[in-house]
């Protein structure tokens, strides 16, 4: 059996995908990653879906240049509104997060009734409705806009004590509530980063984080192209953003579970 020591490619608007670099190394932890945050453009959420696939492509681009195996898609809002087009223009897979969460979905809910915060794009694509419909065709899917989410987030606003969080939680998880939906996808990667304080104000519904569930489909993908990495060796990572590199440094341990500080590059674009 062969071993591809290419690196997988991960790209996000910002911190929010390093939520999936950290179920790559846990799941896959010989891979080796280059991880591109879009800092500059954060939040993609409220941008047009034009300006979004140009992001994408230009993420794609540099991920390329750094020869790079395959990508991963950390992003319910590039997934959604230019995983199409990417595939169509490149040879390599292209791994999204939108098709796993709502096949997980559809398969956890009891009532068929599931909820969808994600940012405006992302539920402006009508993405989740289709995708949850084509495994469960007569289920229904409530989604909601969750714009001030991302940007809390990205300020570290997580915890319980953070008022500004907890009632935009509120004011975006109420209306779910009372469509009686009994599974919930977090349609964002940056959101798992307040999962506990969801599963708090939602008791007894199935929480789905989207960016881990894509785990298998990257695995299954590489497994099939024979490009996993078999080495003994633990994989490496490397950061690169388009915006202020101390800031991610700083942060991105919160996503990451470990400290980047001083191990973020400049993203030459
Ligand atoms: N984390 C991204 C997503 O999954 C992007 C959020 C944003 O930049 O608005 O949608």
């Amino acid at each position: 059996m062969s071993s591809d020591t290419r690196p997988i490619g991960v790209f996000d608007s910002g911190l929010g995908g390093l939520t999936v670099v950290k179920a790559i190394l846990e799941k896959m932890p010989c891979e080796n990653i280059v991880y591109l945050g879009d800092s500059l453009n954060v939040p993609y959420g409220d941008k047009t879906s034009g300006q979004i696939t140009e992001f994408a492509f230009r993420n794609t681009e540099f991920l390329l240049k750094k020869g790079v195996k395959a990508i991963a898609i950390a992003c319910n809002t590039a997934d959604s509104t230019s995983k199409g087009k990417l595939t169509q223009c490149y040879d390599i897979p292209i791994i999204g997060v939108v098709s796993p969460a709502a096949e997980k979905a559809a398969g956890a809910t009891k009532n068929k009734k599931v909820g969808v915060i994600a940012t405006a794009t992302t539920v402006g694509s009508g993405a989740y409705e289709r995708a949850v419909r084509s495994y469960l065709s007569d289920c229904l899917v409530f989604s909601v806009a969750a714009p001030k989410l991302v940007p809390l987030v990205e300020a570290g606003k997580i915890h319980k004590s953070d008022t500004e969080m907890t009632d935009a939680l509120e004011e975006y998880l109420t209306p779910l509530k009372e469509k009686g939906i009994d599974t919930l996808v977090l349609g964002c990667t940056h959101y798992p980063l307040f999962y506990d304080l969801v599963k708090e104000m939602m008791p007894g519904i199935n929480i789905i984080p989207s960016g881990t569930s894509s785990l298998p489909s990257l695995y299954e993908k590489l497994l099939s192209e024979d490009m996993l990495n078999f080495s003994e060796k633990k994989g490496e990572v490397e950061f690169y953003v388009t915006g202020e590199t101390s800031y991610f440094g700083e942060h991105g341990g919160l996503f990451l579970g470990t400290s980047i500080e001083g191990k973020v590059k400049k993203a030459v674009i």
